[in-house]
């Protein structure tokens, strides 16, 4: 009986224990910027309509009308050369009436880097037509797991013609 109430008091100890040295970890604060690089278009499109139901082609501005993501994302846009470390991949769904903004679930996947393997979701109503939008850093993967913040996003060149646009989102995130 004895021995029995030690190994249960010794159990307590250790799941308290255990408890608080997670409880009293720090936070990191990690700050980047990355420049998407969207082609919504052409052979080569990263950035492409869902057929849906909404009646004649779909576009930007239709409420209801969905777009799956899949952006090329670089820590330099003057430097062509510059290595591709994360992927924009989601679904962008415009939710507005007046195809004022749009509703953005985004996974950043870091592909090189030193955040290789690791992901940010990204959730938020996106403003798209405001020089700058912001979405909400909702959690993550890896190294940003129980991540929260918050990214802008401004668009900084777009090309009607062949529907190329470069967007530059700097995130703040706070995680262990
Ligand atoms: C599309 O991608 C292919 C294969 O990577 C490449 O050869 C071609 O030049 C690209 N075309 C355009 C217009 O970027
Ligand atoms: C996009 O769709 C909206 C809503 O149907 C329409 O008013 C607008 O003219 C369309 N714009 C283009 C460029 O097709
Ligand atoms: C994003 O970061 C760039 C580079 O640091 C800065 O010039 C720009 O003002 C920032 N944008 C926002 C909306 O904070």
């Amino acid at each position: 009986m004895a021995s029995i109430k030690i190994t249960l008091s010794m159990l307590l100890f250790l799941t308290i224990f255990t408890y608080s040295q997670a409880k009293l970890r720090h936070h990191k604060e990690t700050e980047m910027t990355l420049y998407y690089k969207d082609y919504a278009g052409g052979p080569n499109a990263t950035s492409i309509p869902i057929p849906g139901p909404s009646t004649g082609p779909l576009n930007f501005t239709m409420f209801g009308a969905m777009f799956v993501v899949d952006d090329p994302a670089v820590e330099d846009i003057e430097d062509a050369s510059a290595p591709i470390i994360a992927r924009g991949r989601g679904v962008y769904i415009i939710s507005a009436l007046d195809g004022s903004h749009a509703q953005l679930l985004m996974s950043v996947v870091f592909i090189n880097g030193k955040y290789k393997g690791s992901t940010l979701e990204i959730q938020g109503s996106y403003a798209q037509f405001e020089p700058v939008a912001e979405a909400a850093v909702v959690g993550g993967t890896g190294k940003f797991r129980l991540a929260r913040g918050y990214a802008t996003y401004e668009i900084l060149s777009y090309d009607p013609v062949s529907g190329y646009s470069v967007t530059r989102s700097n995130i703040t995130v706070l995680h262990y």
